[in-house]
């Protein structure tokens, strides 16, 4: 029987610096896409994907996260006494979404670090990890589609998509080939080797990581085992090159569009989109920005 996967962790102690000075005092994961935090997209995704249980890895700096996911009396009180059943409602679902535990992370030591500080709050059981930089508007959770492979082959999964060779060292990169499988129309393979963030020219492919994996509980001992890679850190991807000498593991090509949430471009494009996909924005959102001279 292959084990389910039940938690999912989310690694939230970056500095952010790619989002100064915005990020100087508050932390990444809170900035928000229209009205809410991005680690909250990632944490919806990750319940409509069937996950019962989160696990945040934070760090110095990162109280409003707890803040935001916890109980808010005094709002609560305010909005229930002026009567303001709506935004009751959406605060307090808030609240109410999960499960979540937290643990910190107190030096900024790698993606890799970050996933093995949560071993202890994840045990010996499959897990998801969800990098809330990456917001994916998709019509079936990528979570979900990742899932859908790990509960065949019971195996690690990462999700992939192609990226143009001019930005490929921004990613993972993976060697993989095709496996046929039913539904997945040349969307599956199985991945022949990884490596973070690769000079252009020394890409194995144009196939990049994107921030959201199964992992098998076998990967804590791989990233014990995985030294200091890529700007020193400790880093998920040589950590899953370890994994793959013992273990299969599968990439997806999502169905889906990602957004790199952590970049201000990037940012900025996610919040037009989703604005416009808004029922109480999109119309006169869409009809400012036809007024727009560009
Ligand atoms: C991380 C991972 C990288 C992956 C990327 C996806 O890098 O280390 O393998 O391709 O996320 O967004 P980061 O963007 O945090 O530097």
């Amino acid at each position: 029987m292959i084990p389910k996967v039940r938690k999912a962790v989310f690694p939230a102690a970056g500095l952010g610096t790619r989002f100064l000075p915005a990020t100087k005092a508050m932390p990444k994961e809170m900035l928000p896409l229209v009205d809410k935090p991005l680690i909250q997209y990632g944490i919806e995704e990750a319940i409509q994907s069937g996950i019962t249980n989160v696990v945040i890895v934070t760090g110095r700096g990162k109280t409003a996260i707890e803040d935001h996911f916890d109980v808010s009396f005094e709002l609560e009180h305010l909005l229930e006494s002026k009567g303001k059943d709506d935004m009751l409602q959406a605060v307090r679902s808030i609240s109410d979404m999960v499960d979540i535990a937290y643990v910190r992370q107190r030096e900024a030591l790698g993606l890799g670090h970050a996933i093995l500080r949560a071993r202890d709050l994840v045990g010996p059981e499959p897990f998801a990890a969800v990098l809330s930089d990456d917001v994916i508007d998709s019509e079936k959770p990528c979570l979900r589609q990742l899932l859908d492979v790990y509960e065949y082959f019971g195996c690690s999964v990462v999700a992939l998509m192609e990226v143009p060779r001019d930005q490929i060292s921004a990613y993972g990169v993976v060697a993989a080939d095709p496996v046929p499988h039913s539904g997945m129309d040349g969307r599956l393979f199985r991945i022949q080797d990884l490596v973070e963030k690769p000079k252009a020219e020394e890409a194995p492919s144009n196939m990049a990581i994107i921030g959201r994996y199964i992992l098998t509980p076998e990967i804590f001992t791989a990233l014990d085992e995985t030294v200091p890679g890529r700007g020193g850190e400790i880093q998920l991807t040589d950590g899953l090159r370890h994994l793959l000498r013992s273990r299969p593991i599968y990439g997806v090509k999502f169905e889906g569009r990602r957004f790199d949430a952590g970049d201000k471009l990037g940012f900025l494009k996610a919040t037009v989109e989703f604005a416009l996909k808004r029922e109480d924005l999109g119309d006169p959102f869409r009809e400012y920005l036809r007024h727009l001279t560009v």
